[in-house]
Parts: C-alpha cells; sequence; structure tokens
C-alpha cells in the first residue's frame, strides 16, 4: 500500500483533486460573496432612505405608512414599529424595541426573534431606528433570513459538486497507480528471467503507446540485437572451427600416411604437404585476428596524409605478374593524385584483395581494370573483371566472413578476404560494394553513401 502512495499516478491524482477543488471553491466564494453582500447593500441603503423620511413626516402619515407597509408583505419579511417617546409601541409588528440597537438611524445587522411563527430561535435581521422630533421612535427592518437560506445553499452546493470530484480522482489515481504497479511488477520478474539465462523472453506489452511501453520497446529491440549478435559470434566460431578442421584433417591423413610409409622420402613428402596445408591454417587465422583488430580501431591513430593512386600503383605492380601468368589484359588508370586520409598499408591491403579476387576468378584470356580518380563526392577505386560475375542474392553474402559462393569453392581461398576490406573501408568512412560489369564484376570503394 505504502507503494501506491509513492506511484507517480497516485500523486498526480492528489494534485489534480486538489486542483479542482481549489477552482471550484473560488467559483463558488465568488458567486456567494455576489449574492450576499449585493442584496443586503440594496437593503440597507432603502431602510436608510426610509428612517429619514419616517422621523420628518408627520406622526399620522408614518402609522398609516407602517400598516399599510405590514398588511402588503406577505412572506412576512419586513419589521416596522412604531413606539411613543417612553418606548411603548403604539404600532407595528415588533412588540418591544430590541435590546442593544443603537436609535441613531444607521442600519445594524443583528440576531431577532422571528415574524414567522414556524421558526424556532432567532434570525438575522437588517434594523434600523431613528428618533423623531416629538420624541417618538421608529423602527424598520428586514430579515435577512433569505439571504442566509441561500448563502446555506451554495455553501451546500459547493460540498455537493467538490467531493465526489476529489473522490473521484482519487479513485481513478488508485485504480491507475495500481494498474502500473501490476504492470511494472511483471516487468520486473521478466527482468529477473532474463537475466538468468533466459534471453528468448521479452518484456510484456500492451500496444498501447505510453511511458512503460516505450521503454519496455527499446529493452525489447536490444535483447533482439543481443541475441541477434550471440548469435552471429556463434557462427563465426562455428565457422572457424570448420575452417580449420579441413586443413588439419588433411594435414593428419597426410601425416599418418607418411609414417606408415616405407621409405624417409615418404615422411619428407608427407611433412612437406602437411606443411602447406599448416600455412592454409595459419593465413586464416591470421586474416581473423587482423579482422578483429582492424574492427577494434586500433589502427585509426595511423591515419596520415596520402595518396590513393600511389595504393592502387603499387598493388598493379604488385599483381602484374600474376595477370601476366594468366595471360589476363591487366590495365591500370589513374589520370590524377587523389590525396586522402588513411592507413596506407590498410587500403593497401583491401585494394590488393580486391585484384586479389579480381585475376583469382577470371578465366584465362579475361580482363581486369584498375581505376582511381576524385569523383564529384570524393575518391573512388574501381576493380572491374570479366569473371564469372556475383549473381545479385548474393553480392550482401559475400562480405560476411567465410563466405564462398558455391561456384567458387574449387578455387583456393578463406572467404575471409572481402571482409577484411570491407572492414578497412568502413573504418577510413568509406563504402565498398559490388555491381554488375557485364559480364564479370565491378567492386568500387567511394564516398559512404547516405542511405
Ligand atoms: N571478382 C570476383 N568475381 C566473382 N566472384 C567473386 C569475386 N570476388 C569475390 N567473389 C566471390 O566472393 C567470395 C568471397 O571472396 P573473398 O572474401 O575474397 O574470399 P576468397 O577470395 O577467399 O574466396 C568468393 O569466394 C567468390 O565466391
Ligand atoms: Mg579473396
Amino acid at each position: 500500500m505504502t507503494e501506491l502512495f509513492k506511484a507517480g499516478t497516485f500523486r498526480l491524482a492528489v494534485l489534480f483533486a486538489l486542483a479542482v477543488t481549489a477552482a471550484t471553491s473560488v467559483v463558488f466564494l465568488f458567486i456567494y460573496w455576489r449574492v450576499a453582500t449585493f442584496d443586503v447593500k440594496r437593503v440597507e441603503v432603502r431602510l436608510v432612505d426610509e428612517i429619514t423620511k419616517a422621523i420628518s413626516d408627520p406622526e399620522d402619515r408614518v402609522k398609516r405608512e407602517i400598516d399599510l407597509r405590514l398588511t402588503s408583505d406577505l412572506r412576512r419579511l419586513d419589521y416596522a414599529g412604531f413606539f411613543d417617546k417612553d418606548g411603548k409601541v403604539v404600532t407595528g409588528n415588533v412588540a418591544a424595541l430590541p435590546k442593544g440597537l443603537p436609535i441613531d438611524g444607521a442600519a445594524h445587522s443583528m440576531e431577532v426573534l422571528p415574524l414567522r411563527q414556524m421558526d424556532a430561535g432567532t434570525e438575522p435581521a437588517l434594523l434600523v431606528a431613528g428618533r423623531r422630533a416629538d420624541g417618538g421612535i421608529v423602527l424598520l427592518g428586514r430579515s435577512l433570513y433569505e439571504v442566509f437560506a441561500l448563502r446555506q445553499l451554495v455553501g451546500e452546493a459547493l460540498l455537493l459538486g467538490v467531493a465526489p470530484t476529489i473522490i473521484l480522482a482519487l479513485f481513478t489515481g488508485v485504480i491507475f497507480s495500481l494498474r502500473s504497479a501490476r504492470r511494472l511488477k511483471a516487468i520486473n520478474q521478466t527482468i529477473m528471467r532474463i537475466m538468468q539465462g533466459d534471453l528468448n523472453e521479452r518484456l510484456p506489452t500492451r500496444g498501447k503507446m505510453d511511458d512503460i511501453e516505450f521503454v519496455a520497446g527499446a529493452v525489447n529491440l536490444m535483447l533482439d540485437e543481443i541475441v541477434r549478435l550471440l548469435g552471429q559470434i556463434k557462427s563465426v566460431g562455428d565457422n572457424i572451427a570448420h575452417d580449420l578442421r579441413t586443413p588439419l584433417a588433411v594435414m593428419q591423413a597426410q601425416l599418418e600416411r607418411g609414417l606408415a610409409g616405407n621409405s624417409e622420402q615418404d615422411v619428407r613428402i608427407a611433412a612437406k604437404r602437411a606443411l602447406v596445408e599448416l600455412d592454409r591454417a595459419m593465413t586464416t587465422v591470421t586474416a581473423l585476428l587482423r579482422i578483429s583488430e582492424i574492427e577494434f580501431g586500433r589502427r585509426r591513430s595511423e591515419f596520415t596524409h596520402i595518396e590513393l593512386d600511389e595504393i592502387c600503383r603499387n598493388a598493379f605492380e604488385l599483381y602484374a605478374p600474376f595477370a601476366e601468368a594468366k595471360s589476363i589484359g591487366f590495365t591500370l588508370e589513374a589520370p590524377t593524385t587523389v590525396p586522402f586520409f588513411g592507413d596506407f598499408d590498410l587500403l593497401m591491403e583491401a585494394v590488393a584483395n580486391l585484384i586479389d579476387n579480381a585475376i583469382k576468378f577470371t578465366p584465362r584470356g579475361g580482363a581486369v581494370k584498375v581505376t582511381v580518380k576524385m569523383a564529384d563526392d570524393g575518391p573512388l577505386i574501381r576493380v572491374s573483371d570479366t569473371g564469372p560475375g556475383i549473381p545479385p542474392n548474393e553480392r550482401a553474402e559475400i562480405f560476411k566472413r567465410f563466405y564462398r559462393s558455391e561456384k567458387c569453392r574449387h578455387i583456393a581461398g578463406t572467404g575471409l578476404g572481402l571482409s577484411m576490406a570491407s572492414t578497412i573501408t568502413h573504418l577510413h568512412g568509406l563504402d565498398l560494394h559490388v555491381e554488375d560489369n557485364n559480364p564479370g564484376s565491378v567492386f568500387e570503394i567511394s564516398s559512404r553513401q547516405m542511405s
């Protein structure tokens, strides 16, 4: 229950109730004040006027007017009396001069015995008494009974109007805070289960957009992402294991066969072959370590002012002999210098990987072209070939670690080259994408496209 009073919703409800009460009270008080004062003031002015006239009018006329006044007062609200100079009543509906009433021609509000028989006790009235020149006293007055009744009515209306509002506001507050307390409890329990390792749990949502829902939705998205990343880590791990298993298995078979042989020559041959496989395994491990090293941005501090055309020229010269050996028409187009801020070695590695693939996958007699230039929106490096090309559905896949297209499996490789190239380009704020070269494919490193 204490939680209930601490809940924000409940406090809000109390505040709301207070605000409504205050606003309603102000309105009612204003009406009350207007009703009460306006009426009393009017009566007061009239009574004083009349008494002024009555003390100077002839006695007969005053008595007649008092009688006339009382006969026409059907509601019995008027007090009127004429007294002789000793204070004895001559005419009127008042038995005696009220005690304590000054005879000064001014209006006084006081409690008197009511004129209506049915009322017990006293009632509020406005009274004026004045002394005539001959010593007689005239008393005029009016009951304030109606005004007071009206005041009471307004007061009651105020209570009747405000009390239910307060009760309703508090009630709604309790309901709402109980509901949000229940939801928070459910969320808390789910979080506990997630913390215990059940990553498939999701925070309960109801589809209505409120604060809690918003946070729950964000946490659920975060959980989805964590699950996805964990899946990726697992698949990378599986891939590594799988990729290292093949060379290790081949090594094992070769060494066993060598040892089973008769001559020292057999052992030598086996060891040599095993070394080739070991080399492959080493290449994979080195490449993997390199990718994670680049991904964690360790090399970013080594960025300097470099020229991309120089990188392409170096890579071109490095691969020219391989292209020649495969009778591939290998050309470089580098019309201008292309200054850039980055890591020379890393970018060289990326471009080399693209050229390596192009020469590797393009059949004999094909063509590979390297272009480097300054485009309108920044530097551009393009490596195009006339090889087998990459079908559209594989264009996103080839940049993932260990992905190797089915039809290229017979050609040696680790499936890590493009992954590394894409990591390097992203580290430099650049984009790596592939398109159709009709025939063949074209890989482009360019300023990142806004998507
Ligand atoms: N120039 C290209 N032409 C056709 N396919 C390519 C080309 N470059 C890459 N690929 C495809 O993308 C895959 C991944 O490339 P990469 O990451 O460099 O690995 P690897 O070169 O070790 O196979 C390759 O196995 C191949 O299927
Ligand atoms: Mg490659």
